[in-house]
């Protein structure tokens, strides 16, 4: 799987993407992800990539011509359009099930992070296939949306986990949250680990396991 990012913070996005799983599957080949800087894609001395508001309004707009021509630059060396999503409140909401669908029907994706007061509409209308928004709140940019995004699809590859049993047992697959886990040592602060994982019985492990996925989800996400 292939994600190229375009962001006018390329070096906060590759710090984020270095290190932890994601960097390992990056190192190991499992996924590439590469960051763009629009502002090197400009034609002005200045670099400038943001301009007012038409119709006035605070703040300032990135322009349409940095992005335009940074997203031709990508499409051009895939060989052809690739699936593009703009990361913004106005998008639809991220769930596990859009994850799963950006894994399954993509090999190949176009992150677009916006700043200021967003982006100029004109450029939208021409490069993006999607819009996505991690939550209803909104934030500065979207950086930290796309690396959302890039986590949650990318551990979804074959091979970025290490373990394939964990992406199985995580929390949302068969739309149930995740069982308590316990680890060493067996009382902590007067707090023993349930009986029944200490006893060995994998039947009775597993049974209690679902018993408390079910629990934990009518308890925090009745809906799901
Ligand atoms: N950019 C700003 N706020 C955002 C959000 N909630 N989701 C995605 N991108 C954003």
């Amino acid at each position: 799987m292939r994600i190229d990012i375009m962001t006018l913070f390329p070096d906060a996005v590759e710090a984020m993407m270095g290190s932890s799983i994601i960097g390992r599957a990056r190192e190991r080949g499992f996924v590439t992800i590469q960051t763009h800087q629009i502002r090197d894609y400009t034609t002005n001395k200045q670099m400038q990539v943001d301009d007012y508001p038409y119709g006035g309004g605070r703040g300032a707009v990135m322009q349409a011509d940095p992005l335009y021509r940074c997203w031709q630059h990508i499409c051009d060396e895939a060989g052809g359009r690739v699936h593009t999503i703009y990361m913004s409140p106005c998008g639809r909401v991220l769930t596990q099930q859009v994850a799963r669908e950006l894994k399954a029907q993509y090999d190949h994706l176009i992150l677009v992070c916006g700043h200021y007061e967003g982006i100029d509409e004109r450029v939208l209308e021409e490069v993006v296939t999607d819009y996505i928004s991690i939550g209803d709140y909104v934030l500065t940019g979207g950086e930290l949306a796309a690396m959302v995004i890039v986590d949650a699809v990318a551990r979804l590859v074959p091979g970025v986990l290490g373990n394939e049993q964990s992406a199985l047992t995580e929390s949302f697959h068969g739309e149930l949250l995740e069982h308590p886990q316990y680890s060493r040592p067996d009382v902590w602060h007067g707090k023993k680990v349930p009986e029944v994982l200490l006893s060995g019985n994998q039947k009775h492990i597993d049974a209690w396991k679902k018993e408390q996925s079910i629990l934990r989800t009518k308890e925090r996400r009745p809906y799901l």
